[in-house]
């Protein structure tokens, strides 16, 4: 018999409830609906049933748009009222990490946190830690890997299309550390296929102290190297276009435009490659409804997740590994010297990513 799962939403803003108005126009098939609620309404076996900020503007807005009454402005009694299996963190990063905890705490079965995980790897290692030794089922905001194009060219690579990975390039321009690269990095890890980045060098501007071990403002990247230790190498590139390149030995997957297309170039003899082919692919649902479905069926089929503890954990360590070589002046920095203090607040204006 078919379950059904009853779902608090923290943090009704922007992610929580809609899409920003510039963007809904402009994505490819596979990104709508995004925002956590509008995504919750949409899935099957999920009934949103509570809401909780503490702007209450934004909480009664999301009340009439979700028709929910159960609103509160304290996470502790949002999820001490309620029979809640399911939550999902749309909050800022600074109040995460305990809204996690509490939601561990409360004995829920699943949860879906928006990226990044938190200000400082130290505290990634401890929340994934907690999450795994509770053995709750989570999901993660870097969405790309949850989207029919990413998981087409997966599948496309798995089945040994280009050969051995050699090198996975990400095309994000040139934007902000803490709020856009936690995808790039998570899109390095994801096709890598490895979770242990060993090196980084990065090149990164913004306000920061050489010696501190705290970056308030959040950084912009311009250009980042990763190693992993399987010998794959990554870059996050300061290109423009959102696209997503995988090289192996015998070609090129390129996922083009944040998902709308996927092109094959092969290698037609030892140095050049064939034009591109466009690879045709289904799109079902949007990434936010995949990973919904996902946290499902984990929860009721123990089916594997689609990210884990160490894939956010590497993810984590690509994006302080480029603050760390940025204060460094930009030399390769060993991922094991990065003190698990070192921490980005991600600020940008008066809000933190
Ligand atoms: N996955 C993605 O593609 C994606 C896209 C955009 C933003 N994000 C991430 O989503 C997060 C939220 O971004 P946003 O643009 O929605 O921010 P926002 O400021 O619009 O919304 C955050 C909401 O959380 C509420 N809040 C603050 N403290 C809270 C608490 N203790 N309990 C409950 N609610 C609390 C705020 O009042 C606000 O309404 C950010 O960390 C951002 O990095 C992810």
């Amino acid at each position: 018999m078919t379950k059904s799962y009853n779902a608090a939403l923290i943090g009704c803003g922007k992610m929580g409830t809609s899409t920003f108005d510039h963007l809904v126009n402009v994505f490819p098939k596979g990104w709508l609906p995004l925002s956590h609620g509008e995504t919750i309404e949409k899935t099957q076996n999920i009934n949103l049933v509570a809401l909780c900020d503490p702007d209450k503007n934004n909480l009664q807005k999301a009340s009439q748009q979700f028709g929910i009454k159960q609103t509160y402005t304290s996470y502790e009694e949002c999820l001490k009222d309620n029979d809640i299996h399911i939550v999902s963190i749309a909050t800022r990063t600074p109040p995460r990490p305990d809204i996690i905890r509490a939601a561990i705490k409360s004995g829920v079965k699943a949860i879906h946190f928006e990226k990044p995980i938190c200000q400082n790897l130290g505290e990634a290692k401890l929340l994934i830690n907690e999450l795994n030794n509770a053995k709750i089922k989570y999901s993660y905001g870097t969405l790309r890997r949850y989207m029919a194009a990413y998981r087409h060219a997966k599948n496309l690579i798995n089945d040994d299309i280009i050969g051995k990975i050699k090198h996975v390039t990400v095309e994000n321009d040139v934007t902000t550390l803490m709020w856009n690269h936690p995808h790039s990095a998570d899109m390095l890890v994801y096709f890598s296929g490895s979770n242990t980045p060993t090196h980084v060098q990065a090149n990164c501007s913004g306000q920061f102290d050489a010696t501190s071990h705290i970056i308030e403002n959040d950084l912009t990247l311009h250009h980042a190297e990763i190693t992993f230790d399987n010998g794959v190498r990554g870059t996050i590139s300061s290109a423009p276009g959102m696209n997503t390149r995988i090289y192996g030995d015998k070609g090129i997957i390129t996922i083009g435009s944040d998902g709308a297309y996927i092109t094959h170039n092969a290698m037609k003899n030892d140095f050049y490659m064939d034009t591109p082919k466009t690879i045709p692919f289904d799109v079902n649902e949007s990434a936010m409804e995949y990973c919904f479905q996902n946290l499902v069926s984990q929860i009721d089929e123990d089916t594997i997740p689609l990210i884990n503890g160490q894939d956010i954990i590497a993810s984590q360590e690509i994006l302080f590994g480029c603050a760390y070589s940025a204060q460094k002046q930009g030399v390769i920095i060993n991922i094991s010297d990065i003190p698990d203090e070192f921490t980005l607040l991600g600020k940008s204006s008066d809000c933190y990513a």
